[in-house]
């Protein structure tokens, strides 16, 4: 089984991805998580990611796809895997769908979260993360809106994007996605 999670900042990718882990028996994937990570550490994709990601800025292609070639071949994902963050361009794109026919596995589905982007807001300023600062914010949203928004229509022209309301409860929203993977085959 694998799942990409397609959204702006703050619309609960990570939120429900984290619940699907569960629910699937699958890794989540996050390439922020993975990039923020790198940071702490201090390795070179770490240093290389930062003023990026501090600026609200997308890190780099050759960066993210340098880490995902590698992650995407350990042992744990040869079940699938729920991609959240990744893609995020449309080179990000045809690499993996690149990867995925190298290997034979194609994909089963993209879900796009979507609320109201006061919301969006909301939510972000709740949560706190150093990214989460307003100015920054609206930096996220902008590079959603020019770089990563036009993924919508490469996945829907392939027949493989499910648009799920991801305003409510985050238990609404689970039972949405819940709801739209049963149709694609892919419940637990
Ligand atoms: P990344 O970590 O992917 O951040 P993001 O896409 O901006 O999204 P967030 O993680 O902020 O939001 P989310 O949708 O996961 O929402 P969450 O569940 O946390 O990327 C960070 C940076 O890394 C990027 O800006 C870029 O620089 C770089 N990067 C990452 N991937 C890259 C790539 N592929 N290429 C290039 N650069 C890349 O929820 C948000 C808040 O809302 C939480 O507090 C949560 O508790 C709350 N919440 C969730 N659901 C609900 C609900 N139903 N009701 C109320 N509150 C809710
Ligand atoms: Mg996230």
């Amino acid at each position: 089984m694998r799942i990409i999670f397609v959204g702006p900042p703050g619309v609960g990718k990570g939120t429900q991805a984290q619940r699907l882990v569960a629910y699937l028996g699958i890794p989540h994937l996050s390439t922020g998580e993975m990039l923020r990570q790198a940071m702490e550490e201090g390795t070179e994709v770490g240093r290389l990611s930062q003023a990026h990601i501090q600026s609200g800025k997308l890190v780099p292609d050759e960066i993210v796809l340098r880490i995902m070639d590698e992650r995407l071949d350990q042992p744990d994902c040869r079940r699938g895997y729920l991609l959240d963050g990744f893609p995020r361009t449309i080179k990000q794109a045809t690499a993996l769908d690149e990867f995925l026919a190298a290997r034979q596995t194609p994909l089963c589905g993209a879900l796009e979260l979507k609320v109201d982007e006061d919301q969006l807001v909301a939510r972000l300023a709740s949560r706190g993360r150093t990214d989460d600062e307003p100015e920054i914010i609206r930096e996220r949203l902008r590079h959603y809106g020019a770089q990563t928004s036009p993924l919508l229509d490469y996945y829907r022209r392939r027949g493989l994007l499910h648009e799920i309301n991801g305003m409510g409860t985050q238990d609404e929203v689970f039972e949405r996605i819940q709801r739209v993977l049963s149709t694609i085959g892919a419940k637990k």
